[in-house]
């Protein structure tokens, strides 16, 4: 049974752990990268106000050729505002809408699901692996099988894996099934620019990714952003067109439908100086889970699962745990910020409820939106605080 959660409430005359610190840690640390990039940024701002062209600047197509070579595998990049517009002009790309289907895991944020019905089609929700937590090869053909007998004359189109927590989806396994059933993989790769798997960076583990760069991601802007990856160059000038309202060679010459999904050239600016470091905060990154693996290996919970080949871009550090509300009491008590990403699947948010997927159809992703919370993860963590972090879930199971 999926569960809501708000913020964990102490339970009444609690006591302060003795020796608690009063400063609690911040989830995630922009202040501290921000003030290491501040020069660099403002200077990079600087010139977008000397030429003032605030869309469509220069800087578009520099990130555009900079995110590209950081992805390599020869990969086009298409800039947008946001990861959900990157997901829209995906769908739109390849022409998907009222009557197809697209299927997605029920465990993600609510956007993977959203751009689907927006697009006019409709989400088949498919359930997720209980360790990765990432979109279950198994279930997707089990979904799949069901969805074809359930008829409707529907079009089966695409795969929409989602890289959950920066983890890549199982691409192999997910590429095999949509070779072979005929459908497009898609990749919602929000969480995890700069991870790869099997030596190939996301961006290009399939035909169309869409990635975010929303300020909290690992390689966030200072606003909204997002872009779409292909791997066949010829689809990015239909992306560029969806971009700018379905434009054609004219400025006004609309020949197919599209959006404003235009990234301004303030975002683009701050986010060349980000990909100036990006390498060393994914070490960063990596680093601070290993610590935190070893911090608390044995204790009663599951930490997050690797797979072999596979880099994961540590968008957050998610444990599952039987009494998550007690644990969250318990670190808030000591300062340690948590966060609950997901409380509810898509299958049951009220918007998006179908008869195809009724409460207790998808068991897995059911039981995670109960069990899942995230640690605090950032790059620019102090040892300190991660040692702060690890005592005081270690405590809570000692007391
Ligand atoms: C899995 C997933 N998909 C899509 C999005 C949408 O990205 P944006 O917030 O940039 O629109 C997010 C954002 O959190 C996400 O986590």
């Amino acid at each position: 049974m999926a569960t809501r959660t708000t913020a964990p409430q102490p339970a009444q005359g609690h006591r302060e752990p003795e020796g608690a610190p009063s400063e609690p840690l911040p989830f995630v640390g922009l202040r501290a990268q921000g003030e290491r990039l501040r020069q660099r940024i403002e200077q990079r701002l600087g010139r977008v106000l000397d030429h003032g062209a605030y869309v469509n600047g220069p800087e578009i197509e520099e990130r555009e050729r900079s995110l590209a070579d950081f992805v390599g595998g020869g990969v086009t990049c298409v800039a947008c505002s946001s990861g959900t517009d990157a997901l829209v002009m995906a769908l739109l790309e390849m022409g998907i809408g009222a009557g197809d289907v697209v299927f997605v895991p029920s465990f993600t944020f609510t956007a993977t699901a959203e751009v689907v019905l927006l697009v006019g089609a409709t989400p088949w929700y498919v359930d997720v692996d209980e360790q990765t937590m990432n979109l279950c090869p198994c279930d997707l053909e089990r979904q799949i099988a069901r969805a074809r007998e359930s008829g409707g004359g529907r079009r089966l189109r695409a795969v929409m894996a989602v890289d959950l927590f920066g983890l890549p989806a199982d691409y192999s396994a997910l590429d095999e099934i949509c070779a072979r059933e005929g459908l497009e993989l898609i990749a919602d790769s929000a969480q995890s620019f700069g991870a790869a798997q099997g030596g190939r960076r996301v961006g290009a583990l399939a035909g169309l990714t869409a990635t975010s760069f929303f300020p909290a991601k690992p390689l966030g802007g200072y606003g909204d952003g997002g872009a779409v990856f292909v791997t066949d160059a010829a689809r990015a000038e239909t992306l560029r067109s969806i971009r700018e309202h379905g434009k054609g060679p004219d400025r006004y010459d609309i020949v197919r439908l599209g959006i404003n999904g235009r990234l301004d050239s303030f975002q683009a600016a701050v986010l060349l100086v980000k990909l100036e470091v990006f390498g060393e905060e994914t070490s960063r990154r990596e680093a601070l889970s290993r610590a935190y693996d070893e911090g608390l290996s044995g204790l009663p919970l599951w930490l997050p699962a690797r797979r072999e080949g596979a880099e994961s871009a540590w968008a957050q550090y998610t444990l599952q745990v039987d009494d998550r509300d007690a644990l969250r009491v318990s670190l808030q008590r000591r300062g340690v910020p948590t966060a609950v990403y997901y409380p509810l699947p898509m299958h049951l948010q009220p918007a998006y409820r179908s008869d195809s997927h009724p409460e207790g159809s998808l068991p897995v992703s059911e039981r995670l939106c109960g069990r899942v919370v995230s640690l605090p993860m950032h790059p620019y963590q102090a040892a300190a605080d991660t040692e702060r972090v690890i005592e005081a879930v270690r405590s809570h199971f000692a007391d």
